[in-house]
């Protein structure tokens, strides 16, 4: 199987690159091999490399910024063309997505399965939406493999200090109370967990469509937080408290989680976490 990965030297592209199984014929594309806001050179590189899957994980994902066509160039029209690029070449692809497509308006304790209704708040998340829905329509043969709140060894390139456990781990070592969010849930991710279910969806008998490759279980960013500092073994007070104390002009949703009921089942995010600050 030959797979040409989109966004390779990301959070989620590294990691997928790092769980790659033997006997994949793998191509790590980056930005400057392939820009997918070009769709002349998407034809060409992949007319040239023919790759039997692509896995795209390039995004515009940094929620703060104003910019809506960059969004809907890279979110939404770019995989149009891949989906077009794919549909001549005869591959299959796999489109990285996220729980912002969702509003976060059900119950509390409730987690969207896959087939939930989208409804994204804000414009990374409608773009996002926007980038499946043409998906679905070009090309029978995808997975949209939505993520969520990722973290990984190589920190999220759209977002300042890397990723949230990043973060975290270097407030902590500063000995300073911190606060954080306790109204808002969601699932955390770490990226080679995601990366590996990735690869067995591929490798495994799994129907096309959408996933949720989440770790299981879901918490609020002030839960994951303290976990984080308790785990590091770091002193420092975490403080709960309401969305409403970071005022932001983008809207968010409030329970993004997502159940993952027939995709390959990744470990719960306490475990996963737990794993991953022990390797750093
Ligand atoms: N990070 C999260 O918490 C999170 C949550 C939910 C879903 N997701 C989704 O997960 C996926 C991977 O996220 P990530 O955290 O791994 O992101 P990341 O670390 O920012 O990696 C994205 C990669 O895409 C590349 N890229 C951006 N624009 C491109 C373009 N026009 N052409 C080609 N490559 C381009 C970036 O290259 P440069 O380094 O050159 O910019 C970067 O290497 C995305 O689809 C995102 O929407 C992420």
């Amino acid at each position: 199987m030959k797979v040409a990965i989109i966004g390779s030297k990301g959070q989620l592209g590294s990691d997928l690159i790092c769980a790659c199984p033997s006997g994949v014929d793998l191509i790590g594309l980056t930005r400057n091999e392939l820009d997918i806001t070009l769709a002349a050179q998407i034809h060409e590189v992949l007319n040239c490399l023919k790759p039997d899957v692509i896995i795209n994980t390039a995004a515009q994902h940094k929620p703060e910024e104003d910019n809506a066509e960059l969004y809907f160039k890279v979110n939404a029209i770019a995989v149009r063309d891949l989906a077009n690029a794919a549909k001549e070449i005869g591959a299959t692809i796999v489109h990285i997505s996220t729980d912002y497509v969702f509003d976060g308006k059900q119950p509390w304790d409730s987690s969207y399965s896959e087939d939930a209704k989208t409804n994204p708040l804000n414009t990374y998340g409608v773009s996002k939406a926007a980038g499946e829905t043409y998906l679905r329509n070009i090309l029978p043969q995808h997975y949209i493999v939505r993520v969520a709140s990722l973290y990984g060894q190589t920190g999220a390139s759209g977002k300042s200090g890397g990723n949230f456990v990043n973060i975290i781990l270097n407030k902590a070592k500063l000995g300073e109370p911190l606060k954080v969010i306790d109204d808002i849930r969601m699932s955390p991710t770490c990226t080679l967990d995601a990366a590996k279910g990735i690869w067995k969806l591929l490798e495994g008998d799994y129907s096309f469509g959408n996933y949720h490759l989440t770790n299981a279980g879901a918490c609020t960013w002030f839960e994951f937080a303290r976990k984080i500092v308790e785990l590091s073994g770091e002193s420092c007070e975490v403080i709960p408290v309401p969305h409403t104390a970071y005022p932001s002009k983008i809207c968010r949703p409030l329970n993004s989680a997502l159940k993952n009921t027939k995709g390959p089942a990744l470990t719960t995010w306490q475990d996963s976490l737990k794993y991953f600050l022990e390797s750093v």
